[in-house]
């Protein structure tokens, strides 16, 4: 045995248990009561700490060319910044280019996170062309390879129309994958985009104004029938909004295979953010909305709709945000000239963990939405997700007697800001491990560029909304 962590409470999605957890050649090795060191072992005290398998952040965006520029993140800075979350395992976007099949798009991204991925990672494949049959047919490829999810976008102009969509969601059928969704109503977005603008209305609040609440509802409901029609399953990503919860809520209520993510700063925000003097740096998309949908999310964790929390990972510097008032042409900018998104992918797992400590929802319930049900749902559970003898020895030690104020200078990314600034946090992780290895002692990272390795995912036929 390598490495014992003993006196802990082991947290896993459906129980809670005093325990020690021994690792060994990267693996967990065993768990139980008063388990023995052998004569190397390293043993790491636990007592009065939890003892959590490493998050999976479902949707970060490292290094994506988007909104003319480039996320600030690359995969070092980013998978750094993860581990010293607590998130040892991350998908990333692979944006098909126009003409490029699947596969070359697949391994193009992957040459740029071989040598840099400080954490284990895979891919979804953000869809960017599926205009002939040669394209669709490429996700076949990306399917082989180890990459089974495919996000299509419903909005911006790279989108999909509701024919390609619904071929997309064919295709997945056929391949037992899974199609994920940027769910926003393009047409009806462009039209009040147009309508603003025309009336002087440039800043931040008018981004929230032009896909609002009813702007996203509808395309998750357009979104749910067009996979109902296919016969297959669907993953809305980033939900946002009340009327989309309620859609999901209800296909699955009638046994259809729909799973919704949401993300931390739709539970933690609102859209009043956007009135704030810097209310372009929380400029997203969907943007955050009205305490109605928020309430609506926490309320669809709660009864187990919102299957996963993920953090949509896209961060852009202050100066790029600031496109949104002078673009880098030097022209007058407004909410459109605002690159989409933002930092958290340190932020997911301590935000996650301090509701459970401040007694919104259990540890369980933290477990299961940003680790088990992650990798239940994209097929990588055979090693991934939770603390079971024989899987990765992907481990969090949580402290929840730590307070924890968000600053930016205490985050390991490349950012320079943070949306989370000044959010007081119960409970913090104080280790994390990769494989068994440190890689975050509870101030610094202290892992290695490189060390993480591309996790090939396995097809999951979904029948119904239980994984
Ligand atoms: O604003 C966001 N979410 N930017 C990243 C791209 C996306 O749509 O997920
Ligand atoms: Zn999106
Ligand atoms: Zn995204």
């Amino acid at each position: 045995m390598d490495l014992l962590i003993k006196g802990g409470k082991v947290v896993t999605a459906k129980t809670t248990f005093k325990a020690d957890v021994a690792v060994k050649n990267g693996k967990i090795s065993a768990i139980g009561a008063n388990l023995k060191p052998e004569k190397d072992t390293e043993v790491v005290d636990a007592k009065g700490k939890l003892v959590l398998p490493g998050a999976i952040d479902g949707h970060t965006h490292l290094a994506m060319p988007f909104g003319g520029t480039i996320s600030t993140d690359d995969y070092f800075a980013g998978t750094r910044s993860a581990a010293c979350g607590g998130t040892t395992t991350v998908f990333d976007f692979v944006l098909q280019g126009q003409g490029e099949k699947m596969l070359d798009a697949i391994k193009r991204r992957n040459a740029l996170a071989e040598p840099d991925a400080a954490v284990d990672y895979s891919f979804h494949i953000g869809v960017g062309d599926v205009t002939n049959d040669k394209m669709l047919n490429s996700m076949e490829g990306a399917v082989e390879f180890g990459v089974t999810s495919f996000k299509v976008f419903m909005v911006y102009d790279f989108g999909v129309d509701d024919g390609q969509f619904f071929k997309t969601l064919q295709k997945a059928k056929e391949l037992n994958a899974l199609v994920g969704v940027h769910a926003e109503n393009r047409e009806v977005n462009n039209v009040l985009v147009e309508k603003y603008l025309s009336e002087g209305k440039t800043d931040a609040w008018w981004h929230y104004m032009s896909k609002n609440e009813d702007v996203e509802g509808e395309a998750d409901v357009r979104a749910i029938n067009l996979a109902k029609m296919a016969g297959t399953s669907l993953y809305i990503v980033h939900l946002a909004n009340k009327q989309g919860m309620e859609a999901v809520t209800q296909a699955r209520a009638e046994g259809y295979p729909i799973f919704a993510e949401t993300c931390p700063q739709y539970l933690y925000f609102t859209k009043e953010v956007y009135k704030r003097p810097r209310g372009r740096d929380f400029v997203c998309s969907p943007p955050m909305k009205g305490k109605p949908s928020q309430d609506a999310l926490w309320e669809g964790i709660k009864n187990g709709n919102i299957t996963t929390v993920a953090t949509d990972h896209c961060p852009f510097t202050k100066k790029e945000k600031d496109w949104g008032i002078k673009t880098k042409t030097g022209a007058k900018g407004n909410f459109t000239t605002i690159p989409n998104g933002c930092a958290g992918i340190e932020n997911m797992y301590p935000y996650m963990l301090s509701e459970a400590n401040k007694g919104r929802i259990s540890f369980n319930k933290v477990v299961e939405l940003c680790a088990t049900n992650p990798a239940k749902l994209f097929g990588i559970d055979y090693c991934k997700g939770s603390l079971s003898i024989g899987l990765d020895a992907d481990i969090v030690i949580y402290d929840p007697k730590k307070s924890f104020t968000i600053t930016n200078a205490k985050m390991h990314g490349d950012t320079d800001h943070t949306i989370w600034e000044g959010a007081k946090l119960k409970g913090y992780p104080v280790a994390t491990y990769s494989h068994g290895k440190l890689v975050f002692d509870g101030k610094n990272f202290v892992g290695e560029k490189g060390a993480g390795k591309f996790v090939k995912c396995k097809t999951v036929k979904f029948k119904s909304p239980a994984l």
